[in-house]
């Protein structure tokens, strides 16, 4: 078994710290893993904001949000007071003046490793660097976090990374996919590299297609400002989606070393095949949801969040495909949309019908691996066996359920919770290295524009159903079909 790294001392200034992100991961998450003894005592944690709160007013507001992330048996003011004890608060204005930031660096020691985790909005990222490299708050031993959007597409991206560059080395940024984070994603490495199973039936000869969907229940829960500049492609597909499909479709690395990783993704995204105004017309969809039911209560349609005409999309689907000799003609299909009938992501690899069927047709669907990530974690292999008693053959496809929850009784830790500890760390694995992102929105960007150039008007789909038709019709022209997950017994 692998060895547990531990953690060394850590001081940790999270920009952004009275915010939304920070109240609702990134406190919580430091809380936890301190409960799990994995933050040092002698570790500082100084959150930054705008906001002119005392120390105590910011420890209040902290306790407030890590108790609601915390069941109420397990809270305990003991812990809690040793945790507060490692906070800290000191208002900054970013773009201000010199006076503030000589301030912070009253504070910040650097000393240990020093992290900077930038919380805020993206279009502060270069102004905050600067600003640390002029206060003198820059050294060997930083590092920088920065969460996404990364961009909205090649030209700001690049922006970015550029004036990040300028003061950090690569090896130093930490760019967050919190998908990277997530239980079974991670588990997406061990299944594929582990298993001696797999790796022959991995690629086009055994494999039919592939299908990727994140599915949301929800709408846009306040984010509606945000979202309707971003929309689906941009929110999901340019970052948590391809992460998905790089690890399904890259090569083995050669170790688990960050570069190593880092680099089979990049060969991934890089051999994604552009879409163009022909293509795009028929692999693409876009979707933006109308009033409908959730959990049976009716819930307003994207517009009316708004409260005005947009064409931003909330759905997509893509049929993606990968230029290399593993994937060659196996489509990838990507969906993901808000506001559909159930929260689910999962990864379907369906495999190819055996070659010849002694059992006529009565075999069924070929076997598919199904890969739950959300919300019951699980990897199910569908097999086809043979349904006890006589009276001729009946063949049956059922699933080899490895379910997390039946096997690990363990709380599943937020993503965060892994992702700020490899940042202490200092694995850059879980991370996105900057080719990565800017060959992310290179593909992305080519979509987005061949959109402009027809007409890609978003398809109404009802909240709470599986998305608009157009998503079906797509596969239905291939002669295959979205997995529903309603017909398993356990979807
Ligand atoms: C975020 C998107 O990156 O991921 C959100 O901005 C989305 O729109 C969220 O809801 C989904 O994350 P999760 O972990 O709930 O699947």
């Amino acid at each position: 078994m692998a060895e547990f790294i531990p953690v060394q001392p850590f001081e940790l200034v999270i920009f952004g710290g009275t915010g939304d992100l920070s109240r609702r991961k990134l406190l919580p998450a430091l809380y936890h893993r301190f409960l799990d003894d994995q933050i040092p005592k002698d570790c500082e944690i100084i959150a930054t904001a705008r906001s002119e709160l005392t120390r105590e007013e910011f420890v209040k507001m902290a306790k407030e949000a890590c108790k609601a992330a915390t069941a109420a048996d397990t809270w305990s003011e003991k812990s809690w007071n040793g945790f507060a004890a490692m906070l800290d608060y000191e208002p900054l204005d970013i773009s201000a003046k010199a006076k503030d930031w000589k301030q912070l660096a009253t504070k910040v020691k650097t000393d240990k490793t020093t992290i900077y985790y930038l919380a805020t909005s993206p279009a502060l990222y270069v102004d905050i660097c600067k600003a640390l490299d002029k206060a003198g708050m820059v050294c060997d031993t930083c590092r920088i976090v920065l969460e996404k959007p990364i961009g909205r597409d090649l030209a700001s991206a690049t922006e970015i990374n550029d004036g990040v560059c300028a003061v950090f080395a690569e090896d130093q940024i930490y760019r967050i996919d919190h998908y990277l984070g997530k239980e079974t994603v991670q588990n997406l490495m061990v299944l594929r590299f582990s298993n001696a199973l797999f790796e022959p039936l991995w690629s086009r000869s055994h494999i039919d297609h592939i299908q990727i969907t994140v599915a949301e229940d929800l709408g846009l829960e306040g984010r509606v400002g945000y979202y309707d500049r971003s929309g689906a492609l941009r929110d999901m597909v340019q970052n948590h989606i391809l992460q998905l499909l790089c690890l399904i479709a890259m090569e083995p690395p050669g170790s688990m070393e960050a570069d190593d990783i880092r680099t089979e993704k990049i060969k991934v995204l890089r051999a994604l095949r552009p879409l163009d105004e022909t293509t795009a017309k028929k692999n693409s969809v876009r979707g933006q949801y109308v009033r409908g039911l959730y959990k049976g209560e009716a819930v307003p349609g994207y517009l009316e969040e708004l409260g005005g005409a947009s064409e931003t999309e909330t759905f997509v689907a893509i049929k993606a495909e990968i230029d290399n000799w593993r994937w060659a003609d196996i489509p990838f299909y990507l969906r993901t949309g808000k506001r559909m009938s159930r929260r689910n992501s999962e990864i379907v690899i369906q495999f190819k019908p055996v070659a010849h069927s002694i059992f006529g047709t009565s075999i069924g669907e070929p076997n598919k691996l199904v890969i739950k990530l959300q919300p019951d974690e699980a990897v199910r292999l569908y097999l086809h066996i043979k349904e006890p008693g006589p009276g001729g053959l009946r063949i049956k496809s059922l699933p080899l359920n490895l379910s997390y929850a039946e096997n690990f009784v363990a709380r599943y830790p937020d993503a965060y919770e892994r992702l700020l500890m490899e940042v202490a760390r200092g694995n850059l694995s879980l991370f996105m290295r900057r080719d990565e992102v800017e060959s992310a929105w290179r593909w992305v960007d080519g979509i987005i524009d061949a959109w402009k150039h027809i007409d890609a008007t978003p398809d109404e789909y009802t909240a709470g159903s599986d998305g608009p038709l157009g998503a079906a019709i797509m596969l239905d022209r291939d002669g295959r079909s979205w997995r529903k997950p309603t017909t398993d017994a356990k979807s």
